[in-house]
């Protein structure tokens, strides 16, 4: 009997906070990071100048737990979920345990989208989704493999998703994502007229220390 087996993983950790208090935490983490989006800005000149669709804290501030109650909430709660990934993919607790060593905000306009791209330096990437509005870019994340696939043969427009090359996501609020940060990413334009208000999102990366 012949046996297949699935090598060389990459694994999605998909989780949501709870409505009730996802709702109070989103409240909260949105006002902040409009008023420091208003702010910021060194924030603002640097996502102009990278023609960043919106606002993005990404190059300005590394202290938003510090900033802002809401952020250092979030922080909280997104170290038992890192914790619990770190463990579904194995990472071996001797080499280190993983600690927060970026967050960020991102505030994307309607019609707004963020190319592929990869978190170098880190080991866990993630994003927690504050505000989505209907009609928003899906997250689309990439077979790292691709680039070496040469004449790989096309999958069925109906693959199972292990088999598939590219994966789209639809987070909604309350969403919470984590990835390993080797993993390239996309967030896809919003569908042409149909997203009304801003997509505010928290990125952050983790390392092993
Ligand atoms: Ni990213």
């Amino acid at each position: 009997m012949a046996r297949l087996s699935q090598l060389f993983v990459s694994t999605l950790y998909q989780a949501g906070f709870p409505p009730k208090q996802a709702e109070a935490l989103n409240r909260d983490l949105a006002a902040a990071s409009q008023s420091i989006a208003r702010d910021d800005k060194a924030g603002i000149a640097w996502s102009k100048a990278h023609a960043y669709p919106g606002y993005t804290s990404y190059a300005s501030l590394n202290d938003l737990p510090r900033r802002a109650s809401a952020f250092a909430t979030l922080e909280a709660l997104l170290l038992p979920h890192v914790k619990k990934f770190a463990r579904a993919i194995d990472l071996d607790p001797a080499a280190g345990t993983p600690v927060l060593d970026s967050l960020w905000i991102n505030i994307l306009k309607p019609g707004g989208r963020h190319t592929a791209h990869i978190h170098p330096q880190s080991c866990i990437s993630g994003t927690y989704y504050v505000r989505v509005p209907g009609g928003a870019g899906a997250f689309r994340l990439e077979d790292p493999r691709l680039a070496m696939m040469m004449a790989a043969g096309m999958r069925k427009e109906n693959a199972r998703i292990h088999n598939k090359p590219f994966v789209d996501i639809h987070p909604r609020a309350g969403s919470l994502l984590l990835w390993e940060s080797y993993l390239r990413h996309e967030v896809l334009p919003n569908a042409p007229g149909r997203a009304g208000h801003d997509r505010i999102s928290i990125s952050f990366n983790y390392a092993l220390r």
